[in-house]
C-alpha cells in the first residue's frame, strides 16, 4: 500500500503479512537533509585560552560548581576546540549533509561589544567552516546557544533591552566575518530555556529566579534581538538572497490527560501556547504578537494580583511589523511529551508562568525514558506537535533542529537510541506524507557525548562516546552513528 513514496503496511488488512523486506522499508524524499549538533560551550572546552572572555556558564560552575550534578563545568568539555580536523573527519563517516554548531560570542567578542574581536577566534571558525565545506558538510551555524558574555550578565543580561543592540552587534560581525561562505543560520537556540530556565526557574544560568517577570522580559528582548538580527541580514547580508535563517524553539507535545475532558484539553493547548507558542507566534503567526488567548491570560492575571502593569511586556506596531515573517524556516528541537490537565481554581496563586498557563503537566511513567527523566519515547507526540506547527502557522518549512536520546555510561552498544531514532524517524515519516507537513531536515542530538548543563557528563546523548578521564578527550563511534549512517545512505529507516 503505497503513501506518497512511503510503503506502508499499516493500513493494509490485517492479514495481510508483508512478503517482502521492502514492504516495511520507509524512503526520504530526495531533498531531504540529515545533520548532527552540538553547541560551543557544550564541546569546545579551551575556556580561557587565546583571548576568549567569561560567559555566563563559566562564571557560574566556577563560582557555585555544586549547582552542577557532578560539580563539574565546560572547561575542558570535548576537548573540540583543538580537534577539528579529528572531528570533521567524524562527520564524514557519518555521511551528514549539514552539521550545527553554534559560536561562542565570548570568543568572538570576549567582552560582549563589537568594540574589540579576538582574532584568534575568528581564526577558529574559520578553520572549522573551511573543514567543513572542504569535505561537502554544510554549517548551520547558531549564533546563540546560552554562553553570554559575563559582562553583558552584569548589566542584565536578557531583562536588558540593551541587549538588543549589544546581540545585532556581535551577529553583523559574524556576517562579516563568516556570510560569505556560512549561508544557514539560526539565531536563538531554545528562548524558553534561555528566558524561562534562566531568569524564572533557577535552573540555567544565570539561575534567576523572577518568576512570571523575569522569563517574559528576556522573551521580549531576545524576540526583538532576533527580529532586528534578521532584517539587517536581508538588507545587508544577504543580497543574492541564497541565506536562510530561522530562529529554533523547543517544543514539547502537550496531550490533554483525559481525552474526553473538555477542561484538560483546553488546558493542553493553553500549555502549547504559553511554553510553544509565545516564542512562535510573534515570528510565524500573522498577528506578530504573543498568542492572543496568553495575552489576555497574563494581563487578566496581572491585573487581579495587582500589579500596576502587565507582567507581559507590550510590542509596539512597529516592533510587531518587524516580528511578523521575520524567519525563513521554523527550527524545532524536540524530545518530549507531557500529559496535562488544568489547574483547579483554588490553586494557590502567585504569579507564575505555570498559573499563566493554566496546566500542570507531567510524563506518564508507563513511557520508556531516557538517561534524562524528561526524555521519554514517545514518537506519536513528536508528529501531533509537527501537524500543530502546520496547522497553526500556515505550513511553514520545518528543519529539525535537535532529536535524541541520552543514556548513562559508555556503552556503545547503545540499541535504545537506534531504536529511538528509528521510531521518531518513521513518526516524522508520517509527518510528511500522511500528514502534508514541510520538514527538510533532521538534525540527530548530539554529534558527540558533552556537558549536558546542569546534568554535566552523567546524561549523554552522542552519537560517539568520549572519554572524560583522559585529558584529550578521545572519541569512539557508538553503534547508533553507523545505524545514523546506514539511514542517511540508504535513505530508508527499516522497521
Ligand atoms: C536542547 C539543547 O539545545 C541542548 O543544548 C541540550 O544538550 C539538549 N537539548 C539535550 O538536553
Amino acid at each position: 500500500f503505497v503513501y506518497g513514496n512511503i510503503i506502508s503496511t499499516r493500513k493494509i488488512d490485517r492479514f495481510f503479512a508483508p512478503t517482502s523486506y521492502e514492504a516495511c522499508i520507509y524512503t526520504f524524499p530526495d531533498e531531504f537533509e540529515f545533520g548532527c549538533a552540538t553547541s560551543s560551550y557544550q564541546v569546545e572546552g579551551a575556556w580561557d585560552v587565546d583571548g576568549k572572555g567569561e560567559n555566563i556558564w563559566d562564571y557560574m560552575t566556577h563560582t557555585d560548581p555544586g549547582v552542577i550534578t557532578d560539580n563539574n563545568n565546560g572547561d575542558i568539555a570535548c576537548n573540540a576546540y583543538y580537534k577539528t580536523e579529528e572531528d570533521v573527519e567524524l562527520l564524514e563517516n557519518l555521511g551528514v549533509d549539514f552539521y550545527r554548531f553554534s559560536l561562542s560570542w565570548s570568543r568572538i567578542l570576549p567582552g560582549g561589544h563589537a568594540n574589540f574581536t579576538n582574532p584568534a577566534g575568528i581564526d577558529y571558525y574559520n578553520g572549522l567552516i573551511d573543514a567543513l565545506l572542504a569535505k561537502g558538510i554544510t554549517p548551520l551555524v547558531t549564533l546563540f546557544h546560552w554562553d553570554l558574555p559575563q559582562p553583558l550578565q552584569e548589566i542584565g543580561g536578557w531583562t536588558s533591552p540593551l541587549l538588543v543592540d549589544l546581540f545585532v552587534d556581535y551577529a553583523e560581525v559574524i556576517f562579516q566575518r563568516f556570510g560569505d561562505r556560512v549561508k544557514n543560520w539560526i539565531t536563538f537556540n531554545e528562548p524558553y530555556q534561555i528566558c524561562q530556565e534562566g531568569y524564572s526557574e533557577h535552573n540555567k544560568a544565570p539561575l534567576y529566579t523572577q518568576d512570571g517577570i523575569g522569563g517574559y522580559l528576556c522573551a521580549y528582548t531576545v524576540l526583538m534581538a532576533h527580529a532586528k538580527t534578521y532584517e539587517i541580514y536581508q538588507s545587508r547580508y544577504n543580497s543574492d538572497k541564497e541565506g536562510k535563517m530561522g530562529i529554533t524553539v523547543h517544543g514539547i507535545w502537550s496531550h490533554p490527560q483525559d481525552i474526553n475532558s473538555d477542561a484538560d484539553k483546553e488546558a493542553s493547548e493553553s500549555k502549547l501556547q504559553a511554553h510553544f507558542g509565545i516564542y512562535l507566534h510573534p515570528i510565524y503567526s500573522e498577528e506578530g504578537n504573543f498568542p492572543p488567548s496568553f495575552i489576555e491570560r497574563v494581563d487578566r492575571l496581572s491585573a487581579e494580583e495587582g500589579f500596576p502593569w502587565s507582567r507581559l511586556p507590550k510590542f509596539t506596531q512597529e516592533e510587531i511589523d518587524l516580528l511578523k515573517g521575520s524567519a525563513d524556516f521554523l527550527g524545532f528541537n524536540h524530545y518530549a511529551t507531557d500529559l496535562c490537565y488544568a489547574l483547579s481554581a483554588d490553586e494557590t496563586r502567585r504569579p507564575s508562568h505555570e498559573y499563566d498557563s493554566g496546566a500542570r503537566c507531567y510524563k506518564s511513567d508507563m513511557w520508556e525514558s531516557a538517561a534524562s527523566s524528561w526524555v521519554k519515547v514517545v514518537p506519536w507526540g513528536f508528529r501531533k506537535l509537527l501537524h500543530w506547527i502546520k496547522e497553526q502557522y500556515n505550513n511553514p518549512e520545518v528543519v529539525v533542529t535537535e532529536n535524541g536520546f541520552s543514556t548513562f555510561g559508555n556503552d556503545v552498544t547503545d540499541c535504545r537510541r537506534i531504536n529511538y531514532y528509528n521510531v521518531y524517524l518513521e513518526a516524522l515519516l508520517q509527518a510528511i506524507y500522511e500528514d502534508g507537513c514541510k520538514i527538510t531536515k533532521y538534525t540527530a542530538w548530539s554529534f558527540l557525548d558533552n556537558f549536558e548543563w546542569m546534568d554535566g557528563y552523567l546524561e549523554k546523548f552522542g552519537l560517539h562516546s568520549i572519554d572524560f578521564n583522559d585529558p584529550n578527550r578521545p572519541r569512539t563511534a557508538k553503534m547508533s552513528s553507523y545505524v545514523y549512517n546506514n539511514i542517511i545512505t540508504t535513505r530508508k529507516i527499516n522497521r
